[in-house]
């Protein structure tokens, strides 16, 4: 062969491999779902979904159905938004479709560093251990406290300032909850806490608020960090909080603290047994921080901002807290900001329930996501069967399939507070194409990663709006300004983000359990 001939064969294998690759000869085959590849090679709808993933799922849903395979940066993703087939395939054997090969993905690209499979097992079982059961009641009540350390500290003084004060909905919530979970799982920087409580050092203080004005900014650049689009702007300012946090989080500074929760020193402790270098624990640590603090923060400010919008809502949840103060004795009263505030009292809230898993549901995006580890047939509800193939991804939208879906939910974008409110504690049930479906509201997942937190989150979330209403007057500064919308960009990331905060006021109220 002549020097240029192989040199040109060579260009056409080159050319025709990178095509291959980009997913440019795949054809649907039969049995399988409709496959959309849109029309950049490679990157198909990244650019479409990573903009506004929503939209992208509703568009392609009208025009394939329920279930379709698009090609998203060079992975083929079969949707599935059939919600009462959602049951089958969380349970469907590891063998088939796997969390743990996508999980590892996410976390290598999020968190620089490659977890082993027994790194999951090892979260899943300290999360049994610490996050549910009597654990949980230790999490429980270290969350009550340090949210009173950091919502009575912020007042000024022990006897309080009943002088209105202002802020954003979104930056009071987020930055109260980034502190009071920082301290419950990764305790204090002084053993004065123990004795004083409520109190936290100066030194303390100045690094929260830094600490947390830096993990907001990281926080948005996470889907840029997950899809690999990171401006080149971005990078070096992604870099500059990796060691920061790296930094903050440093095996040696988490071993001085004080009372760091069992789930983070255990996990930390079992990984150095097993030969995990420091480096990596402290990436790892960060993993931690960045689960206990994502969603909690982003939740509460929505549950806040629908209740100061909702006037009824803002009554019913109210007259619930007033009614549960009185009922619980005089221990509860200005001066005295470390409420005893007992695990009945956070139980006995049907209205406050209510209120959270609405507004879980209509601000929860998550898209769950599983590898497909062999040639496999999906077997929807409707007995349809269709064929994935190995080496793809299928996931799962419950925020479209369910959580929005006016069949099930009429008028599915409204705050209704009262829409899962049921005063015998039974679970309300919903209807679609005339069957109960037996997942609804799914903003914790589903099957074995469904997130095992999700009680400490709801009671954090109780606890801080409790805390709210129980000792605060609050209302908007401009009552006739709207939610701020969602940042579409967040799509599939747990709790969304809003696009911009809403300003309130709050003051110290005179008289408890009186308004
Ligand atoms: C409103 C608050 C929260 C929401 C909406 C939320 C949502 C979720 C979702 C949807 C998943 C499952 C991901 C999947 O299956 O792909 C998950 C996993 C997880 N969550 Fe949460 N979460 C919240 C708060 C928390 C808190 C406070 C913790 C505290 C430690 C936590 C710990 C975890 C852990 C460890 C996992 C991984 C489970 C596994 O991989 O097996 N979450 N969360």
């Amino acid at each position: 062969m002549a020097a240029w001939e192989t040199v040109l064969f060579s260009l056409l294998l080159f050319l025709f491999s990178g095509l291959y690759l980009m997913g440019a000869f795949r054809r649907r085959r039969a049995k399988e779902p409709p496959l959309d590849k849109g029309f950049i090679p490679w990157l198909g709808y990244a650019l479409d979904f990573k903009q506004d993933g929503l939209g992208v799922l509703q568009r392609m849903r009208k025009k394939h159905g329920d279930i379709f395979t698009l090609l998203i940066g060079g992975h083929f993703i079969t949707f599935v938004l059939e919600p009462h087939s959602y049951g089958a395939i969380v349970k469907e054997s590891k063998s088939k479709l796997d969390f743990d090969m996508f999980g590892s993905e996410f976390v290598s690209a999020l968190f620089r560093f490659h977890p082993a499979g027994e790194d999951h097992k090892l979260i899943q079982a300290s999360s049994v251990k610490y996050l549910m059961g009597d654990g949980l009641a230790v999490m429980n009540q270290a969350m009550v406290e340090n949210l009173q350390t950091v919502m009575f500290h912020k007042m000024g003084s022990k006897d309080g300032n009943s002088s209105w004060q202002e802020d954003g909905v979104y930056h009071y919530s987020c930055n109260t909850i980034f502190k009071s979970s920082f301290l419950s799982f990764f305790g204090h920087e002084s053993n004065d806490h123990a004795e004083k409580k409520a109190k936290l050092t100066d030194h303390e203080i100045s690094q929260f608020e830094m600490l947390f004005e830096k993990f907001q900014k990281f926080d948005h650049l996470v889907p840029s960090l997950v899809y690999n689009t990171l401006a080149p702007g971005k990078r070096k300012e992604a870099q500059q909080l990796y060691h920061l946090f790296w930094d903050i989080l440093s095996v040696n500074k988490i071993h001085k603290r004080y009372n760091v929760s069992n789930w983070v020193s255990e996990q930390e402790r079992t990984l150095a047994e097993k030969g995990m270098p420091e480096n990596i624990r402290t990436r790892f640590l960060f993993l931690l921080l960045w689960t206990v603090q994502t969603n909690t923060g982003p939740a509460s400010f929505w549950v806040l901002v629908h209740l100061l919008k909702c006037p009824e809502a803002m009554e019913a949840a109210r007259k619930e807290v007033n009614g549960l103060l009185k009922e619980n004795g005089p221990q509860v009263k200005l001066g005295d900001p470390l409420m005893d505030l007992t695990r009945k009292m956070l139980t006995k809230s049907p209205v406050l329930e209510s209120v959270i898993e609405e507004t879980l549901r209509l601000k929860v995006q998550s898209i769950l996501m599983r590898a497909v580890v062999k040639d496999m047939d999906l077997k929807m509800d409707n007995g349809r069967k269709y064929a994935l193939r190995k080496g793809d991804r299928i996931a799962l939208s419950p925020y479209v399939a369910m959580h929005i879906d006016p069949e099930v939910y009429p008028e599915p974008l409204t705050f209704q507070y009262d829409r899962f409110l049921n005063f015998d504690g039974s679970v309300k049930s919903f209807y679609k194409n005339g069957k109960k479906l037996k997942y609804h509201n799914m903003p914790f997942g589903m099957g074995p990663s469904k997130c095992p937190g999700r009680f400490l989150a709801v009671t954090e979330i109780k606890t801080f709006v409790f805390l709210m209403l129980a000792y605060f007057d609050i209302e908007l500064v401009n009552g006739e300004e709207e939610i701020p919308p969602a940042d579409k960009s967040q799509f599939g990331f747990g709790t969304i983000l809003p696009v911009r905060d809403i300003q309130f006021r709050y003051r110290l109220r005179c008289q408890l359990g009186t308004k």
